[in-house]
C-alpha cells in the first residue's frame, strides 16, 4: 500500500539512529556540568517520536515538558501565524536551560516563536534541537542550535511527520509521491 504513496526513503531507520546518537552526544557534552538545568520542550505533535529517542540517549539529569502551536494555514504552506494550542507554566523559568525538540524546521515561524515565548517568560537559556532542517524554505532567519540533517525542498513524512495526519507512526523519513498529495491534497 505504501508503494502508491512513497517515492524513496530520504531518510532510513538506521541512518535516524545515528543521527539522534550524534546529537545526544552533543547536548550530553553541552549540559554536563552541575549547575545546568535542563528541561526538554517536546513540539507536539511532530516532534514526539524524536523526543522519546533523543531523551533515551540524554545522560545528564532532565525534565520534560511538552507544547503544541499551530503554524500551517493549510497541509503544505505556513500561514507565519503562531497560535499557541497547549502550553505549560512553572515557578522556576530562571533557573531552567530549556532545549525546544523539533522534528523539522521549515519557514523558522514555530521555533522563532517558541525562543521568543520561552525567553520573555524568563528562561535562563533556551536552545533548539531539530532532525530536520529545510533552510531553503525560510521566511524568518533562523539557526537551529542542533541540526541533524539538512534536506531539500520536499513533502517528507514518517518518523512524526504527518501525511495529512497519517503516518506519523513509520520508523523512516520518507518522500510522497507528487501525483499522491495531488489525489488526495
Ligand atoms: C510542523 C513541524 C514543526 C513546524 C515547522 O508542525 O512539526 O513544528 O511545522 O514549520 P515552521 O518552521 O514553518 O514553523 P505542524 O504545525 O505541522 O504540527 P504537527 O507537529 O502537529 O504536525
Amino acid at each position: 500500500m505504501l508503494d502508491n504513496i512513497i517515492e524513496k526513503v530520504l531518510v532510513p531507520e538506521e541512518e535516524i539512529a545515528e543521527i539522534v546518537a550524534r546529537l545526544a552526544d552533543e547536548i550530553n557534552a553541552d549540559y554536563s556540568s552541575e549547575d545546568k538545568n535542563l528541561v526538554i520542550v517536546s513540539v507536539l505533535k511532530g516532534a514526539m517520536p524524536f523526543t522519546t529517542d533523543l531523551m533515551k540517549q540524554l545522560n545528564v539529569p532532565l525534565e520534560l515538558e511538552c507544547v503544541r502551536v499551530s503554524s500551517y494555514g493549510n497541509s503544505t504552506e505556513s500561514s507565519g501565524k503562531i497560535c499557541m494550542k497547549l502550553d505549560f507554566d512553572r515557578p522556576d523559568f530562571d533557573k531552567c536551560d530549556f532545549l525546544v525538540v523539533e522534528d523539522i524546521v521549515d519557514s523558522g515561524n514555530t521555533l522563532t516563536f517558541l525562543v521568543a515565548h520561552l525567553t520573555q517568560k524568563g528562561a535562563r537559556s533556551v536552545k533548539t534541537v531539530t532532525l530536520l532542517d529545510k533552510p531553503s524554505r525560510r521566511k524568518v532567519e533562523f539557526d537551529p542550535d542542533y541540526c541533524g540533517k539538512i534536506i531539500p525542498d520536499e513533502f517528507v513524512f514518517g518518523y512524526g511527520l504527518d501525511l495529512f495526519e497519517k503516518y506519523r507512526d513509520l520508523p523512516y523519513v520518507a518522500v510522497v509521491r507528487p501525483e499522491y498529495v495531488k489525489e488526495h491534497g
